[in-house]
């Protein structure tokens, strides 16, 4: 991806987060985030019907998740390797990332 794009989209991961008032919490990297889109949406509501949407689940939940994708205790094979790179850390932000946006 090139520097602007990459430059534009962090911007306005930065402003979406910054307009989501509330407690403090680890900001995930944009690129996770951009990582997630195709599958969850750009808002955490997936546009496919065979893909969960993200957006107002519970952060425990999407937690542990991503935590039983990347150990494959969740079998799934997309999942699982979206999973597979994210530290514990990076999922713990993915997860109050999506949890705090607006449910659908
Ligand atoms: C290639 C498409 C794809 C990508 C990319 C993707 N996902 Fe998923 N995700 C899915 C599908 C499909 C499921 C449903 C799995 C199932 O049927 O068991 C899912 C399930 C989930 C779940 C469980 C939701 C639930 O309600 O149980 C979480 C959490 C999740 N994804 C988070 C993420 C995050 C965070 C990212 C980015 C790092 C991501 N996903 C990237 C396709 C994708």
């Amino acid at each position: 991806m090139n520097i602007l794009l990459k430059t534009l989209c962090g911007f306005a991961y930065v402003t979406m987060a910054v307009s989501v008032p509330g407690k403090a919490q680890a900001e995930p990297q944009a690129s996770h985030v951009e990582a997630c889109m195709p599958c969850h949406g750009e808002d955490g509501i997936a546009p496919a019907s065979d893909v969960p949407n993200l957006a107002g689940q519970n952060e425990r939940y999407l937690f542990n998740q991503m935590m039983a994708f990347k150990s494959g205790k969740r079998p799934h094979k997309e999942m699982r390797y979206m999973a597979r790179y994210l530290s514990k850390s990076d999922i713990e932000a993915l997860a109050a990332y999506y949890a705090a946006l607006p449910p659908r």
